[in-house]
């Protein structure tokens, strides 16, 4: 069975094609990073604009790079629930068209879904009840996951997401956007105990994440730095700076698998890219004896093969949805509601 999912939630414009929910034949993935660079966060009326532009080339991509007919499609899933509105449109509208166009199901999926199933992509066999950990620029979440599509979510952030506080770090230090990815390349270079930053929430005795603070904290060390003329290391402030983040995704992420007794702990999102927390949750998992999964990374990051892989399990399970759904920017997950946020990262540095 052939699936093709649709993900526009942020800037990055996906289609994928997934036979039988694991076989991944093609997952296209248009990054709007020129689009948004300059401004160092993403600019929602301009991702949603270049959406518009790419999203049927990207779907005529998915298909060709698969190689397969719009015929051959049994269903076309599609992420409407969660992320910048005007951009989750654009996906919805795409789907929509295909759907009736081909009179084939559309399903629709929670964005979070996505994240969740992106570690069933490649790992069909994994065991519920499990801890899901997902962390990007736009959410951080610790979900307890029952069985496929039952949900408790048990953690979240309070204020920033982890990969937003890459993002504005990285922005701090005048290193680009997205930041991430180049925050972790620098810190191999430095010395995570040059700063002594703190580590929000990490004694708390729940599973709720704030990053606010620990970005305060960096801006107000190169704020000292440079009103005393003080140079300062940058890959010390990276190592410093995520060696922070890391302590406390991996401290809050031990404590609950402790707590629900999982033996199966996966990572997804973008920050499941990053080397630092990959090896420190791979040490704890072979320690305390349970299994740690992490996706390949172009499912990591947002794209369309973990939507058409909800979509299957959904389908399977006689779950599709009527051509008049709508798109939501949040939507509970679990018995609780969570805000997406990555518009709100220019306004706040
Ligand atoms: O899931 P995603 O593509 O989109 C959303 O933000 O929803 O995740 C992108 C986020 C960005 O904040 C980016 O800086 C972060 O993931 N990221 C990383 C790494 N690669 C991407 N953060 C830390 N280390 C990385 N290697
Ligand atoms: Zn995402």
């Amino acid at each position: 069975m052939l699936i093709l999912g649709i993900e526009t939630a942020c800037d990055d414009t996906s289609a994928a094609i997934v036979e039988d929910g694991h076989h991944v034949r093609s997952n296209v993935i248009w990054t709007q990073r020129d689009v948004h660079e300059r401004w160092g966060g993403v600019m929602p009326e301009l991702a949603a604009r270049r959406h518009v532009e790419v999203m049927q080339a990207v779907i005529e991509e998915a298909l060709s790079t698969a190689g397969v007919a719009f015929s051959d499609i049994t269903a076309v899933g599609v992420n409407h629930k969660h992320g910048l509105l005007r951009s989750i449109v654009v996906g919805v509208s795409a789907a929509k068209a295909i759907s009736y166009a081909l009179d084939i199901p559309l399903v629709g999926i929670h964005h979070i879904e996505g994240h969740i199933y992106s570690n069933l992509v490649a790992h069909p066999d994994i065991d519920f009840p499990h801890l899901c950990l997902t962390v990007s620029g736009g959410h951080n979440l610790l979900l307890h996951v029952l069985r496929h599509g039952e949900y408790d979510l048990i953690g979240r952030t309070l204020d920033d997401a982890a990969g937003e506080a890459y993002d504005k770090v990285a922005k701090m230090l005048g290193l680009g956007f997205p930041g991430g990815a180049i925050i972790d390349r620098l810190a191999s270079e430095g010395d995570p105990t040059a700063y002594d930053f703190p580590r929000p929430m990490i004694n708390r005795d729940d599973y709720d994440f704030s990053f606010s603070g620990l970005k305060t904290a960096v801006s107000v060390t190169l704020a000292k730095a440079a009103k005393m003329g003080a140079s300062v290391n940058q890959a010390d402030i990276a190592a410093s700076f995520q060696a922070a983040v890391v302590d406390v995704l991996v401290a809050k992420t031990l404590r609950a698998a402790r707590d629900t007794g999982v033996s199966t702990v996966t990572v997804a999102g973008g920050v499941a890219a990053n080397s630092a927390l990959r090896q420190r949750l791979a040490e704890a998992g072979e320690k305390h004896g349970f299994r740690v999964l992490w996706p390949t990374l172009p499912l990591c990051t947002d794209n369309g093969a973990m939507v058409a892989t909800v979509a299957y399990y959904k389908y399977q399970a006689g779950i599709t949805s009527p051509l008049n759904i709508n798109a939501y920017s949040s939507a509970p997950i679990g018995s609780r509601e969570i805000v997406y946020k990555p518009g709100k990262r220019k306004r706040t540095n």
